[in-house]
């Protein structure tokens, strides 16, 4: 068995004010809005879990069958001897990468999500002596530090959810992950690609009401840790395709007028009866704004590989 270490770089009081201040940034604006990390508490990771098992949620499998197809080609491109893993949650498609890459000695998953990592990174480190796992409590937003581990280094942002950031807020994120990078380390990217718009939808939206209880649960971590009073079944999930901006949009519509209070604020916060709150975008790609948008942050696109019905790209960068 190999160590265990997890460092908490977000203390959780830089959490709860960070909290804090995106609630009130986001509900009073115009529209609403909720950043979608807050999410993952250990509920929302749980509940991630089951929606990437979902017959609609095709993401998980598409990148899952690359991975698989496609570590070995990844691994000689770039015999990284340190992984980093942005927004790892439970790890389970890294493994292919784990295995592949023989000669690696410290794995670094990041996460929000102090659970997440814990319940994956003990596992690993028991699975694979000779790797350190080194689990860090981050927000991968906010000006990401790593510690000292050896190159060459593989950072790897998978499941898409490099989506989930706004264009202005994808470009300032490229440019510190570049600022990250040495010559000779790379960046290992997951997108999810423009397709049908049935197909979309139903991924954000699924039968069974997982992605609708996994949207929901924003809710219950404002008012857990800010003593608000939403009633979850007072707002129904919803999720729309944007044509113009080629993204999915997670909200959550108030099923009539109501108020509600946020103690820990100060704030009472009014709905009109369908007033909606955003709670995610899912930007979906297409090769060339991929390509471009690496370009901005002075990263090429060196490989790009996809799944055999063209649903998900993994494209690598290597640093020169
Ligand atoms: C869509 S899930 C993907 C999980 C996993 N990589 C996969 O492919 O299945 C997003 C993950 O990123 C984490 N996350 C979201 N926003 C984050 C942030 N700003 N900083 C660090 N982690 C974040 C979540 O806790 C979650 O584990």
């Amino acid at each position: 068995m190999s160590p265990f270490r997890l460092t908490r770089i977000l203390p959780e009081d830089a959490t709860a004010a960070a909290l804090r201040a995106d609630v009130r940034e986001g509900l009073t604006a115009d529209p609403k809005t909720l950043p979608p990390k807050w999410f993952y508490d250990a509920h929302g990771s749980e509940l991630f879990e089951r929606i990437t098992e979902l017959p609609e949620y095709y993401p998980t499998r598409a990148e899952r069958e690359i991975l698989a197809d496609r570590s070995g080609e990844i691994a000689a491109a770039l015999p990284a001897r340190t992984l980093v893993e942005l927004g790892s949650g439970s790890s389970e498609k890294t493994r292919y990468l784990l295995d592949s890459l023989t000669g690696l000695r410290s794995y670094l998953p990041v996460d929000v999500s102090e659970s997440a990592l814990r319940q994956a990174g003990q596992a690993l480190a028991a699975e694979r002596p000779g790797t350190e796992v080194h689990a860090l409590v981050a927000d991968f937003t906010a000006g990401l530090a790593l510690p000292d581990t050896p190159g060459p280094r593989l950072l790897a942002f998978l499941g898409g959810t490099i989506g989930n950031l706004l264009p202005a807020e994808r470009a300032a994120f490229l440019t510190a992950v570049r600022a990250l990078l040495s010559p000779g380390d790379a960046l290992l990217l997951g997108t999810d690609l423009v397709k049908d718009e049935d197909v979309l939808v139903r991924a954000y939206d699924d039968a069974a009401g997982v992605t609708a209880a996994f949207n929901k649960n924003v809710l219950a971590v404002v008012n857990r840790e800010l003593g608000a009073d939403f009633d979850p079944d007072s707002f129904e999930h919803v999720a729309l395709w944007n044509a113009d901006e080629e993204w999915i949009e997670m909200r959550l519509r108030s099923r009539a007028a109501q108020t509600v209070k946020v103690p820990a604020l100060d704030l009472a916060v009014h709905f009109e009866a369908g007033e909606e709150v955003r709670t995610e975008v899912s930007a979906k790609f297409r090769e060339d704004r991929v390509a471009s948008e690496l370009a901005s942050a002075g990263l090429e696109l060196a490989r790009w590989w996809t799944d055999r019905e063209n649903r998900f790209a993994l494209s690598l960068s290597v640093v020169r």
